[in-house]
């Protein structure tokens, strides 16, 4: 099938790159000139595991291209999917203004009849808008298809090829079998509903991720004054098959390009339908105290922090990913630096990015042993494999005292009990002190 994929963000480049690896012919369509050249050869501009090499490969096979030209993208294609971002607008509702101006490109470019997927997470209601937007700009009739993308940033191409279902949500039945048959070489479960069921599929799907994380987060939180242990807890909870494994780890708050503001327009949403959703605004709430947490426990542990050199380990929102948008680091460093306390932080690659949004109140180490060296206390944020794996005896002894409050619960018990002096605080779990 000839398809066009609208917007090359972890979405839409995930999209084009699978679609095209299945045997799809993919044009993929940015208005980023820089972007779509970096592309072309073959440079992949965020951080994904895997990606780089099947954009190459199928690149390379003739399935894959890149443009800026939406004439080329967008004239003679059956199929085009929407992956714009729809972030977050000032009153917490999407802000929708990426798509409405896709809407007005494809009703300007199109010249038959075609099926128009919307891949971007958008407000139930939006399938029906973006139609009337195009056709009453164009005299071509358009197909819509709401199909909302469920992929993790860090594992993108395996949660597309190998994904737990496909939502397709249609009023079209011949728009709805042709999407159908479009993913079938992915052999995943599809279901087909409403446009509106699958819009709502979306937003309820995170929100309901955020508030299991909210949930368990406010679990650990009790564990930790009783003395119980929120990684025994969760185990024993996620053996049940209703509850699940999944989306148990109790930590420093969800953040990412999604739950947060997904969340907040689900919300939005219901307010404007009248609807109150207290259960929301608590995950909200709880998420925000969370992202703080382990600077109200150093002050709780030093009485102040002014003149404290606190080594941050990990910037990015989760590892395997360059990405800080909503990074619990963000709050982090605001929340240290305004106590006074000196801020020297490492991450394997999200450095770069994490300048631009916290700028120089902080240092940037390129490396764990500068970071920690001569640190008053060290606070672990993201779990990287390679902070995960430091040889914490050895780090302790480059410390000006050996205490570590992990936001991540990255080391087990027996790691800690092996250091001849320590002051270990973790999440949800009583604290270890030798
Ligand atoms: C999320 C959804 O999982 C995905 O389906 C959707 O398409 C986009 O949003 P992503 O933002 O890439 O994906 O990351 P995810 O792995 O879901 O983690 C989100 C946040 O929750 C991270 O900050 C992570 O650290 C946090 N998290 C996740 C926890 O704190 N505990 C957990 O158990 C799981």
């Amino acid at each position: 099938m000839k398809i066009a994929v609208l917007g090359t963000g972890y979405v839409g480049l995930s999209t084009g790159v699978c679609l095209s690896q299945i045997g799809h012919q993919v044009t993929c369509l940015d208005i980023n000139e820089q972007k779509i050249n970096q592309l072309r050869n073959g440079i992949s501009p965020i951080y994904e595991p895997g990606l780089e090499e099947l954009l190459t490969a199928n690149m390379e096979a003739g399935r894959l291209r890149f443009t800026t030209s939406q004439t080329e993208a967008l004239t003679q294609t059956e199929i085009i999917i929407v992956a714009v971002g729809t972030p977050q607008g000032e009153d917490g509702a999407a802000d929708l203004s990426f798509l409405v101006q896709a809407a007005k490109d494809i009703s300007i470019f199109i010249n038959q009849d075609t099926i128009i997927v919307i891949k971007s997470t958008v407000p139930v209601g939006t399938n029906d808008f973006i139609k009337k937007l195009i056709e009453d700009h164009c005299c071509f009739k358009v197909k819509m298809v709401s199909n909302p993308e469920f992929l993790r940033q860090g594992s993108a191409i395996e949660d597309t090829m190998k994904a737990d279902r496909i939502i397709i949500g249609s009023e079209n039945e011949e728009a709805a079998r042709k999407i159908h048959e479009m993913y079938r070489p992915l052999h995943v479960p599809v279901i087909v509903t409403s446009t509106k069921s699958a819009e709502m599929i979306k937003y309820a799907s995170n929100a309901f991720l955020a508030t299991k994380i909210s949930y368990i987060n406010e679990i650990a939180n009790l564990c930790e004054v009783v003395g119980a242990d929120v990684q025994d807890v969760a185990r024993g909870m996620g053996k049940d098959k209703r509850i699940g494994e999944a989306f148990l780890n109790a930590g420093i708050g969800y953040g990412g390009s999604c739950f947060p503001k997904d969340v907040k327009a689900l919300l939005h949403t219901a307010g404007a339908y009248g609807v109150k959703f207290p259960l929301l605004k608590e995950t909200i709430a709880i998420n925000d105290y969370q992202r703080e947490l382990l600077v109200l426990k150093a002050l709780k542990r030093f009485g102040g922090l002014k003149g404290k050199k606190i080594a941050m380990l990990g910037l990015a929102f989760k590892p395997e990913t360059d990405d800080m948008r909503e990074a619990p680091s963000i709050p982090l460093s605001a929340a240290l630096t305004k106590y006074g306390a000196e801020v020297v932080a490492y991450d394997p690659v999200a450095s770069e990015n994490a300048r631009k949004i916290i700028g120089d109140s902080i240092k940037y180490a390129g490396s764990i042993a500068e970071a920690v060296d001569e640190a008053d206390a060290v606070l672990i944020v993201t779990e990287w494999n390679e902070i995960k794996s430091i040889d914490v005896a050895e780090m302790l002894t480059k410390m000006k005292e050996p205490i570590i409050f992990d936001g991540r619960n990255c080391f087990p018990e027996e790691t800690i009990r092996a250091c001849r002096s320590v002051e270990y605080y973790p999440i949800g779990k009583p604290a270890i002190i030798i």
